[in-house]
C-alpha cells in the first residue's frame, strides 16, 4: 500500500454485507480511454470505451505520445457520456476510482488528473486502483442495467461471484501473471512471464504473419480452419516454477516463417500456411497457460479459476480452461476482457467498501506489482 492511502484495519476478511455504492471508474493506462459507472461492484450502469486502435495500427503498436494526447482530447467527453448513459449526476456518485498503474506514465497521468479534478470539484472520495486488480474484478461484473443479465462465463449463464481461495490468470498485452487470491484484495503472486507477455507474443507473431494490430483477435481469426498440429512449436514448461516464457516460441515461429519464405521465394505466405502457423502458435500458448493454471489450482486447493485480461477473450483459451478445470471457471464477458473502466469501478468498489481513501496528491505508479498492494 502506498503512504498516501488509509485502510480500515477490519478490512482483512471477506464480509457478507458490504455497503451499497455507485462508483465512477476511469481508465487510461494504455490505449483505451474509458469511463463507467458500476453499482456495488457488480452491476454496470454504463461503460464507455474510446479505443485508439485505429490511431496506433499504422505504427504496428502503441505510440505513447500519441496515446496520451488522444486521452487528453477525449477524457472529459467520455466521462460525461458515462454519467449521461447511467442517468446520473456526479453528485449521485459515491466515489471516483481511477487506474494509477501499471501502465504508460503519460497516459496514466491523464486519467489520474481528471479523477483528482472531479474528486476535488465534486467533493468525492478518490480511490486509486491497480490495473491488474481491475482486470481481476472484471469477473465480478455479471449484470447490465436494463439489458438483463449479461453472462460472465463462456457457458452464457450469469454466475455467483467467485469463491476464495481462487487462482487467477491475468493475460494481457503487458502482463502474464498467475496469482493466488485468498480473499478480497489479498494476493499472492505465484509466477509470471520471464520475457514476453502472452498478448505481446500474439501481437508479435501477428506482425510476423502479416496480420494487423492488435494481433490477438487477428491470430484467433486466422487460426480458424488451421491445423493446430501442423507445426510443433516448443512449449516452455519451466516445470519447477509457476513462471512462463514465450520468447522461445516467438523465435520458433520467426524461424519457421523465414524458412517457409525462403522455400517458396516469396514474402507473402499462402493463407492456408498462415492459418496453420496461427493455429499451431495459438495452441502452444493455450496449452501452457491452461496446464499451469489447472496445476496451480490443484496445488493450492483453489475453489475456482479466474481468467482475465485481453487474452482471456481468446476462444481457444476459454474453451481449453473450461474443459480442463476441476472447478468453476470465471471469465469476464468479452467486452470486459480488454481494457475498460467498468472493471476499474468494480475493483474501486471493493477498495472503497473496505475503507480505502486516497489523498488528492497521489501520483501515478507506472510499474506497480499486484503483490505490493
Ligand atoms: O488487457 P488489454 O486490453 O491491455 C493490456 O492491459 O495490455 O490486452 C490487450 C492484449 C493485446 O495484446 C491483444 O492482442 C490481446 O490482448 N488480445 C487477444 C485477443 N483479444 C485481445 N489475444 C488473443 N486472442 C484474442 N481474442
Ligand atoms: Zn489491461
Amino acid at each position: 500500500m502506498s503512504e498516501s492511502q488509509t485502510q480500515d484495519p477490519e478490512a482483512n476478511q471477506s464480509v457478507k454485507e458490504l455497503p451499497p455504492a455507485r462508483i465512477l471508474g476511469i481508465e487510461t493506462s494504455c490505449d483505451e480511454t474509458a469511463a463507467a459507472v458500476v453499482e456495488n461492484g457488480r452491476l454496470t450502469l454504463s461503460s464507455v470505451v474510446a479505443s485508439q486502435v485505429e490511431l496506433h495500427a499504422r505504427y504496428g503498436g502503441i505510440f505513447p505520445e500519441v496515446a496520451s494526447r488522444e486521452h487528453v482530447r477525449v477524457i472529459y467527453p467520455i466521462i460525461d457520456q458515462a454519467l449521461q448513459n447511467a442517468h446520473l449526476d456526479l453528485a449521485e456518485i459515491d466515489a471516483i476510482a481511477v487506474t494509477r498503474g501499471p501502465g504508460l506514465p503519460g497516459s496514466l497521468v491523464v486519467g489520474v488528473n481528471a479523477a483528482k479534478g472531479l474528486a476535488l470539484g465534486g467533493k468525492k472520495p478518490l480511490v486509486g486502483v491497480n490495473h491488474l486488480e481491475a482486470h481481476i474484478y472484471s469477473a465480478w461484473i455479471t449484470e447490465q442495467s436494463g439489458a438483463g443479465p449479461a453472462p460472465n462465463s463462456a457457458a452464457g449463464k450469469p454466475t455467483e461471484p467467485p469463491k476464495f481461495p481462487l487462482v487467477a490468470l491475468i493475460v494481457s498485452g503487458g502482463h502474464t501473471e498467475l496469482v493466488l487470491i485468498t480473499d478480497h484484495l489479498k494476493y499472492m503472486r505465484l509466477g509470471g512471464t520471464l520475457d514476453d507477455a502472452a498478448g505481446e507474443a500474439f501481437d508479435k507473431v501477428a506482425r510476423l504473419l502479416g496480420l494487423n494490430y492488435p494481433g490477438g483477435p487477428h491470430v484467433q481469426m486466422a487460426a480458424v480452419g488451421g491445423d493446430d498440429h501442423a507445426y510443433e512449436f516448443p512449449r516452455a514448461w519451466l516445470r519447477d516454477s509457476w513462471n512462463f516464457s514465450f520468447s522461445g516460441l516467438k523465435t520458433a515461429v520467426l524461424r519457421m516463417v523465414r524458412n517457409l519464405e525462403a522455400e517458396t521465394s516469396t514474402s507473402v505466405l499462402p493463407m492456408r500456411t498462415v492459418a496453420d502457423l496461427a493455429a499451431s502458435f495459438q495452441q502452444a500458448v493455450v496449452e501452457v497457460l491452461t496446464v499451469k493454471t489447472v496445476k496451480a489450482v490443484e496445488a493450492f486447493g483453489g475453489k475456482a479459476i479466474l481468467v482475465a485480461g485481453g487474452v482471456s477473450a481468446n476462444q481457444s483459451l476459454r474453451k481449453a480452461i473450461q474443459s480442463k478445470a476441476p472447478c468453476p471457471v470465471h471469465l469476464p464477458p468479452l467486452s470486459l476482457c480488454t481494457d475498460n473502466a467498468a472493471m476499474v469501478a468494480a475493483a474501486g468498489y471493493f477498495r472503497f467498501a473496505f475503507g480505502q481513501r486516497d489523498a488528492l496528491d497521489i501520483d501515478v505508479l507506472p510499474t506497480w506489482p499486484l503483490d505490493e498492494l
